[in-house]
């Protein structure tokens, strides 16, 4: 029983303070649940609005690319620069410690290969696994005008029903097939229609004409691929002008983990995410953390 011997009236209202009403920090997301809000709020930093994902998923469609040999050995140096985890149940449950206290974006979706129709996907995952991996969103791509565009879109709205029901936030990726568009108009109408059917966030990637279309055509956060692997600088450059032109961030892979120096790298586009560093001196920066080893 609770002891009811020293029971004092409150004496501090803050009566001069009147109650914080102020909107969520998070484009799109005012008036979601506060547990939805809370995982948001560990994908992007509350202070810059933004954030860098290290994206490692790769394998659960085309197995043991370069930079990704060995997981354990690879990744896990740079977890420590990333704001968030993007990777599969089985890549973290079987490489990376359970004790990073780095947030994760589970990848959900599979059931494709580099062998077949890479939009013939089903949701992967349960959100029971999803909660038990301590998760703070679930991400399944959405393959717009691809083969099985109907089946992608069901996927992620799966995914959106489910994670309504326990807080989970979706991100919808934008995916591309071999013969797809890869235009600001292509990307505007997929990431919309993510946006419009409940996604959260939306992975997205960069064009060099309109992005800034893209962005203010998506009433959620739009994060960048990375791509295939170009120059440092050119990465760095192309991080700048996502970031300039309305990205709330990048979920990079490749860019990063392949790499001359993987370590130097993810710093370097941490500068240019969090402070919009230009992309000359972030290339600096890379070459002197390269330099000091
Ligand atoms: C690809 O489908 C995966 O979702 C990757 O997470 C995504 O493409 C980002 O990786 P990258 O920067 O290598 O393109």
């Amino acid at each position: 029983m609770a002891d009811l011997d020293d029971i004092k009236d409150g004496k501090d209202f803050g009566l001069d303070r009147p109650a914080d009403t102020s909107s969520f920090f998070l484009k799109g997301s005012a008036h979601l649940d506060w547990g939805m809000k809370n995982r948001l709020s560990r994908i992007f930093n509350p202070k810059t609005g933004r954030t860098v994902m290290l994206a490692f998923d790769h394998g659960y469609f085309q197995g043991p690319t370069t930079g990704l040999e060995r997981i354990d050995l690879n990744i896990t140096p740079l977890t420590e620069y990333a704001d968030v985890l993007m990777a599969t149940r089985g890549a973290m449950r079987s490489s990376i410690s359970p004790t990073t206290q780095k947030p994760l974006v589970l990848r959900a979706s599979g059931g494709n290969s580099i062998l077949g129709d890479l939009s013939e996907e089903t949701v992967a995952v349960d959100i029971e696994d999803g909660l038990r991996m301590n998760a703070v969103a679930m991400a399944a791509q959405v393959y717009i005008g691809g083969t099985y565009q109907h089946q992608s879109i069901k996927n992620v709205l799966k995914l959106i029903d489910t994670g309504m029901r326990y807080g989970m936030p979706t991100l919808a990726v934008t995916g591309v097939g071999k013969d797809m568009a890869r235009d600001a108009r292509y990307f505007g109408l997929a990431s919309r229609i993510a946006a419009e059917i409940g996604a959260h966030y939306v992975k997205t990637y960069f064009v060099e004409e309109g992005f800034e279309r893209v962005t203010a055509g998506c009433p959620v956060p739009i994060v960048i691929a990375g791509g295939k692997k170009l120059p440092e600088l050119d990465a760095l450059d192309m991080a700048y002008r996502a970031i300039d032109q309305g990205a709330s961030g990048v979920d990079m892979g490749r860019n990063i983990f392949q790499a001359d120096d993987p370590v130097a790298m993810i710093q370097a586009v941490s500068k240019v995410v969090h402070e919009l560093e230009k992309p000359e001196k972030a290339f600096q920066m890379y070459n002197d953390l390269k330099a000091g080893g």
